[in-house]
């Protein structure tokens, strides 16, 4: 089965998925092309659900969903679209007893990744990119949390995929560990196509070229940091007094609050000025966090 030639690795349109009576989508529209696009939503928002539709682990309730040009609930573009992509679930549950080598090869043989020693090499060349180089021949169970996360990341990578689905990636790493992560997802996304979900601001602000904010199933943000930055401006307050209520707010280590106002809402009141809005203000602004919501 082809695709058309010049098919964006992945376009959705009214995307619904249900459990049961929950509907955790509820209409998503996204077309994605090379870079890196964050997921961003508070807990339950639907951001696995999204990724595991676009890893072809679950199947849309409505709508349609196109990777490559290819449709996943045929057979055949599912089998083709599974080729090209690489998926870090968000609560990767691997065989305790195998070694991080063997079970990275168990992975790249259902990946079909060629001649066994084609294979090997590309195992060789995930583990060094993933820092586990050193510890192939450990068993999973012997890894610590960190590791278990990088040894996900690396089975994710097998195969160089066109489409990297990476979902809360960098949970557990330490900050060393954060920095190569970065560089090396800054350096994949050139030539791919990479969506990843996290809770970490520091991380949207050092990958992500555009960010997707869902809330309650649907998208309701979609653009770039410095956009997402700019609706949060005359929403952000400093000064000293009591903010009140209605309103988010938390102190500083002066002793005065900062303070996120609703939608259309004034000023928190005399003492307060309107400061300049960070990633972080407009993330809480924007994934609902805040009680005024986006
Ligand atoms: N297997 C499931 N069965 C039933 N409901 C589910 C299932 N998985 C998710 N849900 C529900 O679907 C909604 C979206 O969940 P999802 O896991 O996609 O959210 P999320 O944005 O990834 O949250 P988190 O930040 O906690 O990982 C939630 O209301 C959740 O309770
Ligand atoms: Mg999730």
């Amino acid at each position: 089965m082809s695709a058309p030639a010049a098919a964006p690795p992945v376009h959705v349109r009214g995307l619904v998925r249900h459990y049961g009576t929950r509907t955790a989508l509820k209409g998503v529209d996204l077309s994605l092309g090379r870079g890196v696009t964050g997921l961003l939503g508070r807990n339950g928002a639907g951001k696995t659900t999204l990724l595991r539709c676009l890893a072809t682990d679950l199947e849309a309730s409505a709508g349609e969903v196109r990777l490559f040009g290819l449709d996943p609930e045929r057979a055949a573009g599912r089998t083709e679209i599974r080729r090209r992509l690489g998926y870090l679930p968000q609560n990767p549950d691997f065989y305790p007893h195998f070694t991080v080598f063997g079970l990275l090869d168990y992975m790249a043989v259902l990946k079909e990744l060629g001649s066994r020693r084609d294979r090997h090499d590309e195992v060789r060349r995930v583990l060094v990119r993933t820092d586990l180089y050193d510890r192939r021949h450990s068993r999973v169970r012997r890894l610590s949390g960190g590791m278990r996360q990088r040894l996900a990341l690396a089975a994710a990578l097998l195969g160089g995929p066109e489409l990297l689905l990476l979902d809360e990636p960098t949970v557990g790493l330490d900050p060393e560990q954060r920095i190569r992560f970065r560089s090396l997802v800054s350096e994949l996304a050139v030539h791919s196509t990479v969506v990843l979900s996290t809770h970490q601001i520091e991380d949207v602000a050092a990958l992500c070229g555009r960010i997707l904010c869902l809330d309650r199933g649907r998208v309701i943000f979609d653009g770039t940091p410095g956009d997402l930055v700019e609706r949060a401006r005359g929403r952000v307050w400093e000064g000293a007094g009591d903010p009140g209520d209605g309103c988010t707010s938390w102190r500083l280590a002066d002793g005065r609050h900062r303070v996120l106002t609703p939608h259309g809402t004034d000023s928190p009141g005399g003492g307060f000025t309107a400061v300049e809005p960070s990633l972080e203000d407009a993330y809480l602004l924007y994934t609902g966090m805040d009680r005024g919501r986006g």
